[in-house]
């Protein structure tokens, strides 16, 4: 059984440690000796080698059976032999033992098959905690099933086959599962001989776990270390250079044509982000397609089949700065069937934008859909985005220009999405709402001159909203976590690289990272932020990393780089927390659904539904038969394919997880338990 990669405060190591050394003893037996014999089955063929030469026994009292005269007790019932006792009893124990044997005291301590019973003895203990542990603690079962650590072979985007996770096994059943005989002779090993046989057994097994560590050493697996361990480097927690701006993760995110690529192109030109002569052409080849209004939107959206539709695919991706920001723009698309990929380029967010259309008709469609009927879009990205962990919005409300910049809008505007942000928990004082016009630069990086609007209207321009907003704390103390979020090619190396946000820790160049779920460790050649080459990245930083060691093709969107001694979970069996939202057909066991996760989208069918949750988040009612709009629940999923997952106590960027079907959203959630790998 391979050592498993997650570690958590409830996995101690001795644990893992007895765990390994039970389940695999009758194995260790053989394959640590090879075809020879285990020392101790070794004397005891030596003894009966010998008591066939020489035959002297003595026989014992309880089943009658003929033992060598070097043995202490009994063989076959392990009841100890008259003299030893009476020995005992006078408090001679060690002449005992030398008038029992002229060998040496480890041969006439408990051998063989007693010998293996006492380990196994105090096993049970052991056993029987471990089993518990089993049984209650989600990383065991994702340590069952978990990568190949460092070093491993696994071949790129191949999905390894694990061996099959076993079910939840319950403590009793478990403890039935630990042979009888042993907790017996246990009972049989107290009184007077009690301490000289655990003075045995504990050297036995401390030797014999010593023993395993060696041969793990020796089959290269690195053992992954708990989180607790983690210790990080100076230069990790060294201070903001100076002059260096933080770097702001900001997602646009809202409706299909709120204007979310033409605000962005537009800010980027006012900030002198985009030359002259980009804009020149971009003017005029839209104007040549009849799509002139998306001249500011053609910044953000480079493919033709992007600029042929007016429509945004994937997330674009620029950069600029603010007076207090390196702000990375994140502009998803809007359109309900690009879903996906906004999903996974907004789940980097720090802060997020939801862009508004103010004219009549376009904003109530982003609420309910086309006629009404269903969820626009500017209600599932605001709820996906609050489900990512982004606190501050600032809310756009667009092409105001359209409204006349009129006041009451505006404020119908407010009120009906303000509540519906409330019921996402958005907290009032953490929205901006920022009335402007992209198209006529009004409000955008200085205040308004539109009359109208002035008349209104004397709050922050789009720009100072953006200063106005606060950074996520950085978590550079625990180890590296690197959601790979695309592979694009290096500027600077022109090689492949990992693009995305580190969530957790830092890396320098030099610095080793394994790759997940390839298993392979490489080393960081460059690091690019914002376009240029960088020497440090921090928690928080969206950057380009280029590998040395590892083919471009082992890396993946989805893949994660991490600390070689602290690797992420990978499995496909996973216990999540879900609120499920608006949905038309109830979710039941065997619902099959799109299983969304940082940057990976994998279909998944519902296992089991486990618990419905009251507000509280207690269980309220279990495995009820299917779920509804608005509950909470606990439910199981099996993923067609691995992934690369933390429960979301051990990481929130791992740990979240949305459910969509038919092109919807259908539940947000987290991991509350990784179970495993398992063969679907
Ligand atoms: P998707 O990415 O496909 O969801 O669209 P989007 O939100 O990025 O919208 P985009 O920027 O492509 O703009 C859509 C249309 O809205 C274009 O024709 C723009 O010219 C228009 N538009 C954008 N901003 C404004 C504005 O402030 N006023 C007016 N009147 N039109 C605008
Ligand atoms: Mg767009």
């Amino acid at each position: 059984m391979p050592r498993k990669v997650v570690s958590g405060p409830d996995c101690d190591d001795d644990y893992d440690d007895y765990d390994e050394y039970d389940d695999d003893y009758d194995e260790y037996d053989d394959t640590r000796y090879g075809n020879d014999q285990h020392p101790v089955q070794k004397e005891k063929e030596s003894l009966k080698k010998s008591s066939t030469m020489v035959p002297v026994h003595w026989t014992c009292s309880m089943c009658t059976f003929n033992n060598h005269e070097s043995m202490t007790y009994c063989e076959m019932c392990g009841v100890f032999h008259e003299t030893f006792v009476k020995s005992a009893k006078n408090g001679s124990l060690k002449d005992a033992v030398g008038a029992a044997s002229s060998e040496p005291r480890a041969s006439a301590a408990p051998k063989t098959d007693s010998a293996k019973t006492a380990m196994k003895t105090r096993g049970v203990h052991s056993d029987n905690d471990s089993a518990r542990k089993h049984a209650s603690t989600p990383c065991d079962k994702a340590n069952s099933t978990q990568l190949p650590s460092a070093g491993s072979s696994l071949s790129a985007g191949k999905k390894k086959k694990t061996p099959v996770v076993s079910e939840e096994i319950p403590v009793e059943r478990t403890a039935l599962l630990v042979p009888n005989h042993f907790q017996l002779k246990n009972d049989r090993s107290g009184g007077a001989s009690s301490s000289l046989q655990n003075d045995y057994v504990t050297q036995k097994l401390s030797s014999d776990i010593s023993q395993l560590n060696v041969d793990k050493n020796n089959v290269n697996v690195t053992k992954p270390c708990l989180p607790e361990e983690y210790k990080p480097e100076k230069w990790m927690l060294a201070d903001q250079e100076s002059g260096v701006l933080s770097q702001l993760n900001l997602a646009i995110v809202g409706h299909v044509d709120s204007g979310k690529s033409t605000l962005s192109g537009r800010l980027l030109h006012l900030l002198g982000r985009i030359s002259r002569k980009d804009m020149h052409k971009n003017e005029k080849e839209s104007k040549e397609k009849g799509k002139g209004s998306f001249a500011f939107a053609w910044a953000m959206d480079e493919s033709s089949e992007e600029r042929e539709r007016g429509v945004t695919m994937t997330v674009g991706v620029a950069y600029m700065e603010t007076k207090k920001y390196r702000v990375v723009l994140l502009d998803s698309p809007g359109h309900k069937d690009f879903v996906p990929n906004m999903i996974s380029g907004a789940t980097q967010a720090d802060a997020a934008i939801l862009v508004v259309d103010a004219s009549t008709g376009s904003f109530e469609a982003g609420m309910d859909g086309e006629g009404g009927k269903s969820v626009g879009q500017t209600k599932e990205h605001a709820q996906l985005i609050r489900s990512f962990g982004v606190e501050q919005l600032v809310v756009a409300v667009n092409k105001m220009d359209a409204v006349a910049y009129s006041k009451e809008r505006f404020e119908f505007i407010k009120l009906q999405l303000g509540s519906f942000l409330r019921s996402c928990n958005f907290k009032d004082s953490a929205i901006t709402w920022i009335p402007l016009s992209a198209v006529e630069n009004q409000n955008l990086i200085k205040p308004p001159s539109d009359a109208c609007l002035t008349s209104w209207y004397q709050g922050f321009c789009l720009l100072d909203a953006i200063d106005s907003l606060q950074l996520p704390s950085r978590d550079v103390t625990k180890p590296l976590i690197l959601p790979i979020c695309d592979v694009i090619k290096s500027q600077s190396t022109g090689q492949l690289a990992a693009f995305g946000k580190l969530e957790t820790g830092a890396i320098q160049n030099g610095s080793k990272v394994l790759v997940l779920p390839c298993g392979v460790e490489a080393t960081v050649k460059n690091i690019e932020r914002d376009t240029n080459s960088c020497s440090v990245a921090r928690a928080g930083d969206n950057v380009a990393v280029s590998l040395q060691g590892i083919d471009g093709n082992q890396l993946i969107p989805g893949g994660v780089l991490c600390h070689p001694g602290f690797p992420v979970a990978v499995a496909n069996r996973l216990e999540l927390k879900i609120l499920v939202l608006d949905i038309a057909i109830p979710i039941l066991v065997g619902s099959q659904v799109e299983f969304h996760i940082h940057h990976v989208k994998e279909a998944a069918r519902v296992t089991k539904i486990i618990a419905l949750l009251d507000k509280t988040g207690k269980p309220s009612k279990s495995a009820p038969r299917f779920l509804n709009s608005k509950q909470n629940a606990v439910v199981q999923v099996a993923l067609d394919g691995a992934v690369c997952v933390q429960e979301f106590s051990k990481s929130r960027a791992l740990g979240r997880a949305y459910l969509r079907s038919s092109g919807r959203t259908i539940a947000v959630g987290v991991v509350n338990r990784v179970i495993g790998q398992d063969e679907n």
